[in-house]
């Protein structure tokens, strides 16, 4: 992948809406493989990470900083909705790599706190920031048609 694909991808990621608008994401981009025998040891995920052209962390910070209402002081929250406004972006993201021809899949980290305790030791992350997702990205192996999810019976309308 080049720079570029990968900038184009976190754009999409970073046009995510989030609430308040707080844009509590970062991402690490890892396109040095030697990292992931460490952080992912004795996981067959190491593995599919390396075969990717780079994998992203999607990362979220729990904590939020902001103006108080009632005091009007600044002051450090946490984040509740820091999951939804993270897993949005990885939404923008896998569209985005979809209609660009690569393939990617999201891989759960957050809430397993085994995984979430090597990342984030793995990556020196800063003790708010916490890791939801793993996302490989590249070119897919083949093209599989997109599954059929629709269900009718999953809609109620007015009442359940
Ligand atoms: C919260 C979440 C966790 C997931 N974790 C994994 C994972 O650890 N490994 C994996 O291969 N796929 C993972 N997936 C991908 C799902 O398995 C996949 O989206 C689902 O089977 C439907 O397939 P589709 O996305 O191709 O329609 C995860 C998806 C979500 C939303």
């Amino acid at each position: 992948l080049t720079d570029e694909q990968i900038e184009t991808l976190l754009k999409a990621a970073m046009a995510a809406p989030t609430a308040m608008n707080m844009q509590p994401w970062s991402f690490v981009v890892l396109t040095d493989t030697s990292a992931f025998d460490k952080i992912f040891e004795g996981n067959r995920r190491g593995e599919i990470y390396k075969k990717a052209a780079a994998t992203v962390v999607f990362c979220g910070d729990t904590l939020a900083t902001m103006r108080s209402r009632e005091t009007g002081e600044m002051e450090t929250r946490p984040n509740k909705f820091w999951v939804q406004d993270v897993t949005l972006s990885v939404e923008n993201f896998l569209l985005a790599a979809k209609s660009m021809g690569l393939g990617a899949v999201y891989t759960a980290c957050y809430p397993d706190y085994q995984l979430v305790g090597n990342v984030k030791k793995g990556l020196g992350l800063p003790d708010s920031v916490l890791p939801l997702c793993v996302v490989p990205v590249g070119y897919p192996a083949d093209n599989p048609e997109p599954k059929d999810k629709w269900k009718p019976e999953k809609i109620h309308y007015n009442k359940w």
